[in-house]
């Protein structure tokens, strides 16, 4: 089981519009993939079309099989762990517990045997919860706007995973909305693409397509077949599953 985080500090950037599309296709590609929905506000449960609730509230996920929340996506070989509003709460209630940034880990333990791959969509800013993730991620995969604070979301970002306790943890970055007719963009793009090792070589450009996946409630390509973006999506994954694949 291989365990990719969407994350990013900051928020708008596309980390759950690619959590749901790269999930999707890789459910698509024959994985039995699980998408774990941490960010409260429920984006990727809506989505999906699931309602953003666990029984009991998030604190029942911690007595028993996390399985028993897992629900099954309108997709082949796609489940969703779904976000619940309290899990705002989340950070205090993993603060409460021994190995407090090892709770995402331990719960994703249990489904070990059943996924090939779980996708976290992640919140953004340093709480506990995304140290959580951080802990339990195989891999970062992390969206960059190309502007000229770019830079700096991404050094802050290579400093925090550059921690002892995260050695082994991949942070590969992909840009995000990109309008290649913008000047700036495309400078942002050149320049980090001389200076950094983890960038993908596929981008997502800015698409209409994808802005609307939050009404029409699916991935890209279930409703615009050949877009732009979904076919953004589709390479990427494929870079993403190919360099998984020779990295090991
Ligand atoms: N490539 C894109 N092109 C156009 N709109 C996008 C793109 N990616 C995401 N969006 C839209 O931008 C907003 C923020 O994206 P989202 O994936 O929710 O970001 P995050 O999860 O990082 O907060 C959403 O309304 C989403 O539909
Ligand atoms: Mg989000």
């Amino acid at each position: 089981m291989k365990v990719i985080a969407l994350y990013s500090i900051k928020g708008g950037v596309g980390k759950t519009a690619s959590a749901v599309n790269l999930a999707y296709m890789c459910a698509q590609g024959g994985n039995h993939t699980l998408l774990w929905d941490l960010d409260p506000q429920g984006a990727a449960s809506f989505n999906l079309r699931i309602k953003a609730k666990l029984a009991g509230g998030p604190k029942a996920l911690f007595g028993r099989d996390i399985m028993r929340y897992v629900k099954q996506s309108d997709y082949d070989n796609l489940d969703l762990l779904p976000a619940d509003f309290s899990n705002r709460k989340l950070d205090l209630l993993f603060d409460a517990r021994t190995r407090r940034k090892q709770q995402v880990r331990r719960l994703l333990e249990s489904v070990a045997d059943r996924y090939d791959y779980v996708f976290i969509d992640s919140p953004p800013g340093l709480t506990l919860v995304v140290e959580n993730i951080l802990r339990a991620a195989d891999l970062v995969l992390s969206p960059l706007i190309p502007s000229t604070l770019s830079l700096r979301t991404l050094d802050q970002l290579t400093e925090f995973v550059r921690h002892p306790k995260l050695r082994g943890l991949r942070l590969w970055v992909f840009f995000s909305m990109v309008d290649v007719r913008r000047q700036l963009h495309r400078e942002v793009m050149k320049q980090l693409a001389t200076q950094r090792q983890g960038l993908m070589r596929h981008f997502i450009p800015y698409s209409s397509d994808i802005e609307r996946m939050g009404v029409i409630r699916a991935p890209v390509e279930v409703f615009a077949r050949r877009s732009q973006g979904g076919l953004a999506y589709r390479g990427l994954w494929s870079e993403v599953a190919r360099r998984l694949t020779d990295h090991g």
